[in-house]
């Protein structure tokens, strides 16, 4: 599975590349906004720190204003993924930007339906949101698993699951146990991976007792 960071902040990235475990990164309208910094330079930067796909999102609604700013995004860095939403609109700009050679990543999944669509535009990947599920009562998971299912009974559909609005550790579980192709993650979630109370307190044990050696490596 590889792992896309879901943030804006150019600071968090710098130090989640410096890992070594991230092969992409995500961004949206909203995440833009809480950054409070301009657009094309924070699109601009990320691409410079990390080289594997990069989502920017268009704000137009309709499909010229899509191809307008697509056209804009795309020339920042070759790693520029196009974040187009799921509409009718969306999937044609999907189709002719793919054509051309560009990713995209169709945003706002949240049916399996609208994921063969997606495929069937072309995606690059395609964002199911699992939280934003969850948040009115459904089973996030379950949508994973379903475009999962459909994507496997046809070999001509190439588009890569990215399991998105990721809240929990958990979801990063399964969505890798189901077979999601990427998880995007916010950094806080992508940090609390590592953790586990026995492996800090083993690691606490290991350093008291090598202390008592008195040996030096
Ligand atoms: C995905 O690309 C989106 O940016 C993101 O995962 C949305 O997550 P949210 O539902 O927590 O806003």
């Amino acid at each position: 599975m590889k792992f896309f960071v879901d943030t804006a902040d150019v600071g968090e990235i710098q130090e989640l590349a410096a890992t070594g475990l991230l092969d992409g990164v995500t961004t949206n309208p909203s995440l833009i906004a809480k950054s409070g910094r301009d657009f094309k330079q924070t699109i601009s930067e990320i691409c410079a720190i990390v080289s594997g796909p990069v989502s920017a999102e268009v704000a137009a609604t309709d499909h010229a204003g899509m191809m307008k700013e697509a056209e804009v995004l795309r020339k920042i860095a070759d790693n520029v993924a196009i974040k187009v939403p799921l509409t009718l609109d969306g999937l044609k700009a999907c189709k002719a930007l793919t054509s051309d050679g560009t990713m995209v990543n169709v945003t706002l999944c949240f049916s399996a339906n609208q994921a063969l669509l997606a495929a069937k535009a072309g995606a690059t990947f395609v964002s199911p949101f699992i939280g934003r599920l969850d948040d009115i009562g459904l089973n996030g998971m379950d949508l994973i698993r379903e475009i999962r299912a459909i994507y496997d009974n046809y070999q001509d559909l190439e588009t890569d699951i990215l399991a998105a609005s990721i809240r929990t550790v958990n979801h990063v579980k399964e969505a890798a146990l189901i077979g999601a192709d990427v998880s995007t993650i916010p950094p806080s979630i992508l940090k609390a991976l590592v953790k586990h109370p026995l492996t800090d307190s083993g690691l606490a044990q290991f350093v008291a007792d090598w202390q008592k050696t008195g040996q030096t490596i």
